[in-house]
């Protein structure tokens, strides 16, 4: 059978962590789109903002969510802003099983805190900021992200064995148990 699944959510809600396992257990690829965007271009996210903003970076999404999403039997986990921008939901939509990784604003905080990826947008925030920011954007972003065909909550997601959990409710819910 000829699918792919794309995980979606707001950054630290674990897509990457999900979707690996995730792949592991059904014995197909694992693709990060941040990491294909910084391997086809040699930079990181963080630089692509610098030198190009926001505006740049997003038309370069764009294309590359297109490229890695052509691909079969693939998990491919997205940043928190694709789905919000062009038609890339609808895209995602028409072609794979989308799913989003809905966690609570004061989660995210935290893992976003203890996070060592350096995300440009929220950079140098302190803790109320961040919230905040959070609480915001996230609010922006939820009709988005509710366009996925699965939503599973994965706000209590913090350890190896319920991140199992995770990967056991999500292989129900597409039907791949
Ligand atoms: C972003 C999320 C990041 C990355 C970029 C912008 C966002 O990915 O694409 O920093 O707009 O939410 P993660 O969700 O993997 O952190």
């Amino acid at each position: 059978m000829q699918q792919s699944i794309i995980l979606i959510g707001y950054m630290g809600a674990g897509k990457t962590t999900v979707g690996r396992q995730l792949a592991l257990s059904l014995g197909w690829q694992f693709y990060d789109l941040d990491w294909y965007i910084e391997t086809r271009f040699h930079k990181s996210v963080d630089l692509i903002f610098q030198e190009m903003g926001e505006e740049g970076f997003r038309d370069l999404e764009r294309r590359m969510l297109h490229e890695a999403a052509e691909f079969q039997n693939i998990v491919l986990s997205c940043g928190g802003g694709t789905p919000c921008f062009y038609d890339n939901m609808d895209y995602m939509n028409s072609l794979a099983e989308t799913v989003y990784l809905k966690v609570d604003p004061e989660v995210l905080a935290m893992h976003l805190r203890m996070g060592k990826t350096i995300r440009p947008l929220i950079k140098g925030k302190t803790p109320e900021e961040l919230v905040d920011y959070i609480r915001g954007t996230l609010a922006q972003r939820e009709p988005f992200y509710t366009k996925a065909k699965h939503t599973i909550d994965v706000s209590l997601m913090d350890n190896y064995e319920k991140i199992a959990i995770t990967v056991k409710l999500l292989k129900e819910e597409l039907g791949l148990a």
